[in-house]
C-alpha cells in the first residue's frame, strides 16, 4: 500500500477487520517488521489521539519515529505554486517534501481543510504533493477531506460492540433451537442501524470525519442514515447510497449506534457558503445529543471521534453513560494505525 486515503485503499474490508482483531489480540506480533524503518509524522494542525496512537502503532511494529510540527519550530511553509515568497513563509513545500522524504521510509500527513477554497481542499492538494514529491508511501492522519484512520477505528469499534451486547433486548431474547449439542443459540445478528448526526459547534469545522465515516459505513454491513439541518449535505462522493433524514428524531428511532459530529457547510447545495457555520449555534442547541435524544434510540451506543465540546455536541450524562464508546473508540486508533502501517511496511 503506497497511499492511504480511502476505504478502497485497504482492499477487502472484512479481511482488514479480521486483521485488526488479530492485531488487537497480539499487537506486538510484527515487532520486527519495522526494524530500521523510520516513520515521519508531519502535523500542520494540532492532535492528541492521532499523534499518540500512530506513534504507538509504529512502536508496536519496531519502527523509529520522527514528529514534525510544522507550526512549532519549522520554517513557515508556502504550499501554493506561483506565489512570490516575500512574506513570512521562508520555505516552499516543494523543496521541503523531498527533503523530508530523504529522512524516512513512510510519511503520515495531518493537513486540515482551509475551508475557503472548496476546489483546493477537495483536490487534496497538500496530500497529493507529498505523494508525488516525497518518493515514499504516504498515509492520511486527517487531511482536507478525509480521516480514514479514525473511520477504520470507528468501524472496528462498531464490530466489537455489535457483537457484544449492542443488539436489542428483543433480539437477544429471540432464542432459536440449535441442532448442536448446545441448548440454544442466537439467530444471526441483523445489521446495526448506525446514525451519523450533525450537532452544533461555535466554529467552522472540516468535513473530513463525517466524509470518511460515511464512506466506511457505506462499505460496511450496516444500515446507515445521516441526519443534519438543511444546507449541511455532505459531498455525494462520500455519501452516495446513504439515507438522508432531516428530522433528527425520525433518524434516531431504533438506532443502535449514534455517531455525533459537527461539520461546516460542505458547499454542495450552497456553494457560496462552503466552510461556513450556517446558523447562530444558539439557535441549534436542539441538535445537541442529550438523554432525551438517546431515549428515541434502541438503547444506542454513543460515539464521537474526540475532541468533543461537552454540552454543545453531547451532554455530560450521555458521554459519561455506560453506553458511551468514546474511550474504546479512541483506543482503537492504535489498532487501525497498526494495521495500516503493517500493510505499508509489507509493501516496501
Ligand atoms: N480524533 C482525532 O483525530 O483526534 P486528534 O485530533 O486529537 O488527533
Amino acid at each position: 500500500m503506497r497511499s492511504f486515503l480511502n476505504v478502497q485503499d485497504l482492499g477487502n474490508l472484512k479481511e482488514a477487520l479480521t486483521e485488526a482483531a488479530q492485531i488487537k489480540a497480539d499487537r506486538y506480533k510484527y515487532q520486527t517488521l519495522g526494524k530500521n524503518k523510520t516513520l515521519l509524522m508531519v502535523f500542520f494542525n494540532n492532535s492528541l489521539r492521532t499523534r499518540l496512537s500512530t506513534q504507538k502503532a509504529a512502536m508496536n511494529l519496531g519502527m523509529n519515529v520522527i514528529v514534525l510540527d510544522v507550526n512549532a519550530g519549522a520554517w513557515k511553509l508556502e504550499t501554493e505554486r506561483g506565489v512570490i515568497m516575500d512574506g513570512d513563509k521562508s520555505e516552499h513545500l516543494l523543496e521541503a517534501i523531498p527533503v523530508m522524504g530523504s529522512y524516512c521510509d513512510v510519511i503520515g500527513i495531518r493537513s486540515f481543510a482551509g475551508l475557503t477554497d472548496r476546489d483546493y481542499d477537495y483536490a487534496e492538494t497538500v496530500y497529493h504533493q507529498f505523494v508525488r514529491y516525497s518518493g515514499k508511501p504516504v498515509f492520511a492522519m486527517e487531511t482536507a477531506t478525509v480521516h480514514p484512520l479514525q473511520a477504520f477505528a470507528d468501524l472496528i469499534t462498531i464490530e466489537e460492540y455489535w457483537g457484544q451486547g449492542a443488539r436489542s433486548k428483543e433480539q437477544e431474547n429471540t432464542i432459536i433451537p440449535s441442532k448442536s449439542p448446545a441448548p440454544c443459540s442466537l439467530p444471526p445478528a441483523p445489521k446495526p442501524k448506525v446514525v451519523l448526526t450533525w450537532a452544533p459547534h461555535p466554529k467552522s469545522l472540516p468535513q473530513a470525519v463525517p466524509n470518511s465515516f460515511a464512506q466506511w459505513m457505506l462499505a460496511a454491513d450496516v444500515d446507515f442514515i445521516i441526519t443534519h439541518p438543511e444546507g449541511y449535505e455532505l459531498d455525494p462522493a462520500f455519501t452516495k447510497g446513504a439515507t438522508i433524514e432531516y428530522d433528527q428524531k425520525k433518524a434516531f428511532e431504533g438506532a443502535d449506534f449514534i455517531y455525533a459530529k459537527n461539520w461546516s457547510c460542505p458547499g454542495v447545495t450552497r456553494p457560496k457558503d462552503y466552510g461556513k457555520v450556517l446558523h447562530d449555534y444558539h439557535t441549534m442547541m436542539h441538535w445537541t445529543v442529550d438523554a432525551e435524544h438517546m431515549s428515541w434510540t434502541n438503547n444506542a451506543r454513543f460515539m464521537h471521534c474526540l475532541p468533543v465540546r461537552r454540552n454543545m455536541i453531547v451532554s455530560d450524562d450521555v458521554i459519561e453513560a455506560p453506553t458511551s464508546l468514546v474511550i474504546p473508540e479512541a483506543a482503537n486508533r492504535e489498532i487501525s494505525a497498526t494495521v495500516v502501517l503493517k500493510r505499508i511496511l509489507q509493501s516496501l
